[in-house]
């Protein structure tokens, strides 16, 4: 079984061909998605509100993302598993050192993801030169919710949009491994990936990206409430939790998902 590195991840970058990363919390849900040949399983501070049932991804612990990211790595032996340093857990330097490696050496994760941009530059360098691979997250970041005036795409003014990109490349000279960029427009998202030789993984950033992800419990339609409009709902065209796994990685490479509705412009 070959394993998915991130030296795998830039060959297919090269190659054109798509990846695809799904959140999960637990070993079932991991192991489901590994098997539906998902490269990527990322375990989401996103577990705040749909595991915890929470207004917003804040409250999440440095013990919870280990205690959840065990359960993953547990049962996972090809998917890259990605974690996140949640909220607070990077305010310096050394700290988040010692969070990634706690992710990395109790919880098993192959890779830390942080939000933000130019303000990380250093943590993200400083980590990269001590051997830890990076996935930075930018536009909009779930941790500056209230900084930010709520779930709000990004980008779309020219300063904003140049901020981003600028962000993006300067992020990728210190070091960082892959790009995450959430609900950013689709012209943006296209102008970054091209403009950087790392692979980069869109939410809500247009079908351009390298690879997609999603929240699993939004794509099995379990989200309560309106879901957001880059969500496509995988489980009501198929039979299984499974098969809804297998029909988003068919989608994402052959570049049926995301179309237009799940595009920002
Ligand atoms: O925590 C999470 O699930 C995420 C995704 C929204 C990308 O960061």
């Amino acid at each position: 079984m070959n394993k998915i590195t991130t030296t795998k991840l830039n060959k297919m970058k090269q190659a054109g061909e798509k990846f695809t990363c799904l959140t999960a919390y637990d070993a079932s849900f991991a192991l489901a998605q590994e098997n539906a040949g998902v490269e990527v399983i990322l375990v989401g501070d996103s577990l705040g509100m749909v595991v915890k049932g929470q207004a917003s991804t804040l409250s999440v612990s440095m013990d919870e993302m280990v205690y959840h990211t065990a359960n993953v790595s547990r049962v996972c032996q090809k998917s890259l598993i990605m974690s996140d340093l949640p909220f607070a857990a990077d305010i310096t330097i050394e700290q988040a050192y010692s969070n990634s490696a706690r992710l990395i050496s109790e919880g098993g994760a192959h890779m830390v993801k942080i939000e933000g941009g130019a303000t990380m530059l250093e943590t993200v360098q400083f980590l990269a030169q001590r051997g830890i691979a990076v996935c930075s997250h930018l536009g909009l970041l779930p941790q500056s919710v209230h900084k930010m005036g709520g779930y709000r795409i990004q980008g779309r003014t020219a300063d904003e949009a140049q901020q981003i990109l600028k962000d993006a490349t300067a992020l990728e000279q210190a070091g960082t491994d892959l790009l995450l960029l959430e609900c950013v427009p689709a012209e943006l998202a296209t102008r970054i990936t091209h403009s950087v030789t790392i692979p980069v993984i869109g939410i809500g950033a247009g079908a351009e990206c390298d690879a997609q992800v999603l929240v699993s419990y939004d794509m099995l339609g379990l989200t309560q409430g309106n879901p957001a409009s880059f969500v496509k709902n995988f489980l009501q065209e198929t039979n299984s939790i499974q098969d809804a796994f297998k029909a988003y990685v068919e989608q994402v490479k052959n570049g049926q998902f995301p179309s237009t509705e799940h595009t920002f412009e």
